[in-house]
């Protein structure tokens, strides 16, 4: 083809192009609020929607199976449809009907507003036994136990081919509802149409994600980032070191999580339950310092992050200080920083680390695992919680090994009878939060958590504590809907109570007697507000008075994507930071006043940061959390693939500016058809036209 020829035919399409857009009505597109998913990668594939291009069809309402039903025979010629689907319906088995339909453009979730599109009473995006695959019975041909059967669909674990948008019950965004309502008034309007009376609305959705194939592929491409965040860990013990014979005690707790839709990964039960108490526990032990001072054992806090990526946090931890730690590259300059490791003055360059201080870990001296998992009792039916019991299960790896059992009766045996009272919670009286054994009768071994990545290599007396025996109660696991909103008072008093336990019985752990460990209590207070302020209110007086510079009221627990060159990528990593670095401070000096506008706030000396005003040192550290099955080629400069069988989860790259949903009434596709014909004769015409012109040029100018 000829230049010439080929500028004529660009012309035509052109043309064509602008005759589609007349389908549109009136030409008036609405923008609309809608939130996508991001694409993940792992070594063998990728999940998610589809977002190769744009998206359009005819909005069609689907809130229950009536209407999936209905969907389903309605076979009208021509048309796609963009589904208005509820959560109830959200389901892999749903998808994969409206997919088999052959009529379906995409899909929009609704969270809530119209009573048809109201919270299920269960929805779980995760699998059955959430990271079976990385957990300490991945050798086994299946998963052991299923966890979290309420919903437990894996959704979040399949890849589709047709976009999937959220709209949400947003508490960042004040026109939620009107967004929303606009919404569901174009499928109202169409569905009083019966779907066949044109024009109708048709919406169009648009979010190209870069990634494709795998993890290997588009690391090198350079379309991914690992997913990935900070890990903290923090101890009383100011001499922390490999060199004495002293035992530690791990207290740990999940610091994120993830979801199908990762901007509104809210898990409140799931997540924050637990690192809430977990810092509340942290906070009564330090009342007390000296007592813990005295102990034969130190205490060693982690808060891991990205576990819901194969363990990431936990695994590259435990990986990190179980090996012996030698800096190939020590920085150069106090704030020596390189294109493999951003962080300026980072301790080693590589491997990259922030801090180094890990190497004060001696994994061989861990003698006890204490977990705080999912404590906040969400599931549980509220007349057992206005009765005031609220049943903790222990679950344990190994239930014939002593020592785990001696670890066990510290929680169930402690006070006489295992239990906690929990005054002044409501006017329904006091909570008793009761610690049992879960594994009498059946022991189902470990639920998942981050204790399995430290008994993979060695067998430690370790115990998971949960508002649940056998499945989940908490009806929401990673779910949209655990976004915290359901927690009342006693629910507080069900985390405080655990908080309270876990202090009491890590001091016994740690050495102390139970008189002395009697007197750490949880301030119920600080529980309900920090639970709060990390689920719903970033600017709460509270934290406030550590950072000022949260510019939304709700950040979610996704981790996000793993940069060396930042401490912290989220506002609730960096304030479990400060309180943990705060409880668990070996010094605290008056200092003139914090910049608490920054995520990096320094009282100018190592070891010493700047919280609400205070310079506080503490043996606080970050610790790089991301797959590991992941690292940083130093030659490249690139993350890699190093080993499929770890955690490679990765999150591809997108712009955000070129996500697009918007929607605008079509008329008849009779009449589409119609106009596309002309422009099909309109082409050949021209094209036939062209071509004879050539021609004539070709042989004139010959
Ligand atoms: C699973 O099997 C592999 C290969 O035999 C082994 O290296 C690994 O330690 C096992 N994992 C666990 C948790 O037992
Ligand atoms: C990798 O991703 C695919 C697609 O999401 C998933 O089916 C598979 O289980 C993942 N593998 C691991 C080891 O996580
Ligand atoms: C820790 O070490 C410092 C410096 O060597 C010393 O002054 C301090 O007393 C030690 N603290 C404890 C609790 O042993
Ligand atoms: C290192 O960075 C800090 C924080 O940005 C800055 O205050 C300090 O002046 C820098 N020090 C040197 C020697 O460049
Ligand atoms: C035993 O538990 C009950 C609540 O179930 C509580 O009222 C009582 O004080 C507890 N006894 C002891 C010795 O802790
Ligand atoms: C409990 O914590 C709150 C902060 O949420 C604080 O205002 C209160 O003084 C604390 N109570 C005690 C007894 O320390
Ligand atoms: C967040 O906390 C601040 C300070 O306590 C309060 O004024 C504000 O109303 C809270 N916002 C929400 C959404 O609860
Ligand atoms: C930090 O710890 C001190 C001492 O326990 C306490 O008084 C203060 O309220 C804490 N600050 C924050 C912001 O938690
Ligand atoms: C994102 O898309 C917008 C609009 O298409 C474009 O202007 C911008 O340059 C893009 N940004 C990046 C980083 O690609």
């Amino acid at each position: 083809m000829t230049p010439l020829l080929l500028v004529l035919q660009l012309l035509v399409v052109l043309l064509s192009v602008q005759a589609q857009n007349t389908y549109i009505v009136g030409g008036i597109y609405q923008q609309l609020q809608a939130y996508g998913s991001v694409r993940m990668l792992n070594a063998t594939g990728f999940n998610g929607p589809s977002s190769d291009s744009s998206a359009i069809g005819v909005v069609y309402r689907v809130a229950d199976n009536t209407d999936l039903d209905a969907f389903i025979a309605f076979t009208p010629p021509f048309v796609r449809f963009t589904v208005v689907l509820s959560f109830a319906m959200f389901t892999p088995s749903v998808l994969e009907s409206l997919r088999n339909s052959n009529k379906l453009a995409g899909v929009i979730v609704v969270q809530q507003l119209d009573p048809a599109f109201a919270a299920p009473t269960s929805d779980s995006p995760d699998a059955a036994f959430p990271q079976f695959q990385h957990s300490l019975y991945a050798n086994d041909s299946s998963p052991p136990y299923a966890w979290n059967p309420k919903v437990g669909n894996g959704i979040m674990y399949k890849a589709f081919d047709f976009p999937i948008f959220v709209m949400p019950k947003n508490p960042n965004d004040l026109t939620w509802q009107q967004t929303v309502g606009t919404l569901l008034k174009t499928a109202d309007y169409n569905v009083e149409r019966k779907y066949q009376t044109y024009p109708l609305y048709a919406i169009e959705l648009n979010q190209f994600m870069f990634a494709s194939h795998d993890a290997s592929v588009c690391l090198r491409r350079g379309w991914c980032y690992p997913a990935g965040a900070t890990s903290i860990w923090s101890t009383f013990s100011q001499n922390l070191t490999q060199n004495n014979d002293r035992k530690l005690v791990v207290v740990t707790a999940q610091a994120d999580a993830n979801g199908f839709f990762q901007d509104f990964t809210n898990a409140a039960a799931t997540t924050v339950s637990g690192y809430v108490t977990l810092l509340a526990a942290a906070q009564a032990l330090s009342e007390n310092q000296k007592a813990v001072a005295a102990l034969p054992s130190d205490i060693l806090f982690t808060l891991f992050s990205s576990e819901s990526f194969g363990f990431a946090g936990s695994q590259r931890f435990v990986n990190d200080i179980s090996a012996p730690f030698t800096c190939k590259q020590e920085p150069k300059s106090i704030n020596d920083s390189s294109a493999s490791c951003g962080y300026p003055g980072a301790q080693c360059q590589n491997p990259c680390h922030i801090s180094t201080d890990f190497k004060d870990i001696a994994f061989d001296r861990i003698k006890a695992i204490v977990e705080v998992n999912q404590v906040s009792g969400l599931g549980l039916a509220p007349n057992v919680l206005d009765a005031g019991n609220v049943n903790m299960y222990l679950h344990v790896d190994d239930a014939s090994d002593q020592a785990t059992l001696d670890l066990v009766k510290l929680f169930t045996e402690s006070g006489g009878n295992g239990t906690v009272k929990v005054g002044g919670v409501s006017a329904k009286g006091d909570v008793n939060v009761k610690f049992n054994p879960a594994f009498s009768g059946t022991n189902r071994k470990l639920p998942p958590s981050s204790a399995m990545s430290f008994l993979a290599k060695k067998k430690i007396p370790a115990v998971v504590i949960g508002d649940y025996q056998s499945s989940f109660t908490n009806p929401y696991y990673n779910s949209i809907y655990d976004d915290g909103s359901q927690m009342t008072p006693a629910h507080y008093a069900a985390m405080c109570g655990v908080a309270t336990q876990t202090a009491r019985s890590v001091f016994q752990s740690a050495g102390g007697s139970a008189t002395d460990a009697a007197q750490f209590s949880a301030n119920c207070t600080l529980v309900a507000d920090l639970f709060k302020c990390f689920t719903s209110n970033l600017t709460c007086s509270l934290f406030h008075s550590i950072y000022t510079g949260a510019s939304v009221p709700y950040e979610n627990q996704y981790p996000g994507f793993f940069d060396h060159s930042v401490a912290f990528t989220s506002t609730p990593a960096f304030m479990m930071y400060n309180f943990l670095a705060n409880y668990t401070a070996y010094k605290r000096s008056a200092y003139g006043s914090c910049d608490s506008s920054q995520r990096r706030p320094s009282c100018g000396s190592p070891n010493e940061i700047c919280v609400a005003n205070v310079c506080v040192a503490s043996k606080a550290s970050t610790h790089a959390a991301y797959g590991s099955g992941i690292e940083m080629d130093y030659g490249s400069n690139k993350y890699v693939v190093v080993n499929a069988a770890k955690g490679t989860w990765v999150q591809s790259s997108f712009n955000s500016s070129n996500i697009r949903i918007r929607t605008f009434l079509v008329t008849s596709p009779q009449y589409q058809g119609m106009q596309v014909g002309v422009g099909i004769a309109l082409t050949l015409v021209v094209t036939a036209a062209t071509y004879y012109v050539q021609k004539f040029v070709d042989t004139k100018f010959k």
